[in-house]
């Protein structure tokens, strides 16, 4: 076997990833690589690139040069449904929850047993983790506090049996009680396995939450290690993420 061969341990690989908006040259050859079970952070300031780096290897934004791989299948600039079937759940930046259904709707319909054919999501485990959503079944989408989009767009994402969860700021706005839920969240599903990419403006609990971590600045990345050597590395934090 050769060294080059794309290891089956390789979930999510990125390599020279670029990116535009119009004239302004967004992403600068970003690459990541994400392993089987692997928590994984993306730090940086805002406007540094982290959306637009999600929303290229997920095929929402055009990759103007570069390659994503999904479990060693290149799906560069394929469409988001098909990368997503590959075992990705996405919580976007801003929920995407339907407003006009229920919860239980929103729910049952994002639900499919996984790229191994597991099932470990089920409705019932949702709402088992999500207590709250389990006494607002039939609310409509639109009727949900912030903190219950979130929770629902969380379960929605589990119910595909995802390999890999992409968190995008998925505690933006939210009162403390409910921030803290979802970080055990984040928690519990790193516990179960699945790899996790997560974007949070509070880096010390990504850094808890994440076994390594990428820095970005605008549009490339200037640092990389084990989330635990960078929480002590109070030099670069303060370069970096300006604290
Ligand atoms: N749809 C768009 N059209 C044009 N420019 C955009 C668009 N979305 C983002 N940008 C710009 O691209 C750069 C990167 O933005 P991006 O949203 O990826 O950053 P971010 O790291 O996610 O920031 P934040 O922490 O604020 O969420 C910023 O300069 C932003 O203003
Ligand atoms: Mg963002």
């Amino acid at each position: 076997m050769s060294a080059a061969q794309p290891s089956q341990d390789v979930l999510l690989e990125a390599s020279d990833l670029h990116a535009h908006y119009g004239q302004s040259h967004v992403l600068q050859g970003v690459a990541l690589r994400i392993a089987r079970g692997e928590a994984v952070g993306l730090l940086g300031r805002n406007g540094m690139g982290k959306t637009t780096f999600i929303r290229t290897l997920l095929g929402q934004v055009r990759a103007s040069g570069g390659r994503v791989s999904v479990a060693g299948r290149d799906m560069t600039g394929q469409p988001t449904e098909r990368i997503a079937r590959l075992g990705i759940g996405y919580v976007p930046e801003g929920r995407g929850v339907f407003p006009n259904l229920s919860v239980r709707e929103n729910l049952v319909m994002a639900a499919r047993p996984g790229t191994r054919g597991q099932r470990e999501w089920t409705l019932e485990r949702v709402l088992k983790t999500f207590p709250r959503l389990a006494e607002r079944l039939d609310h409509g989408g639109g009727q949900l506090s912030g903190g219950e989009q979130q929770m629902m767009a969380i379960g929605r994402a589990l119910m595909t049996n995802p390999e890999l969860m992409i968190l995008d700021e998925a505690t933006e706005g939210l009162a403390p009680l409910v921030v803290a839920e979802i970080w055990r969240v984040i928690g519990l599903i790193r516990a179960s396995g699945i790899a996790s990419l997560v974007v949070d403006r509070d880096f010390r609990k990504v850094l808890t939450h994440t076994d390594r971590c990428v820095v970005l600045e605008k549009g490339r990345v200037v640092l990389e290690g084990p989330s635990a050597a960078l929480a002590k590395d109070e030099a670069a934090l303060h370069r970096y993420l300006g604290v």
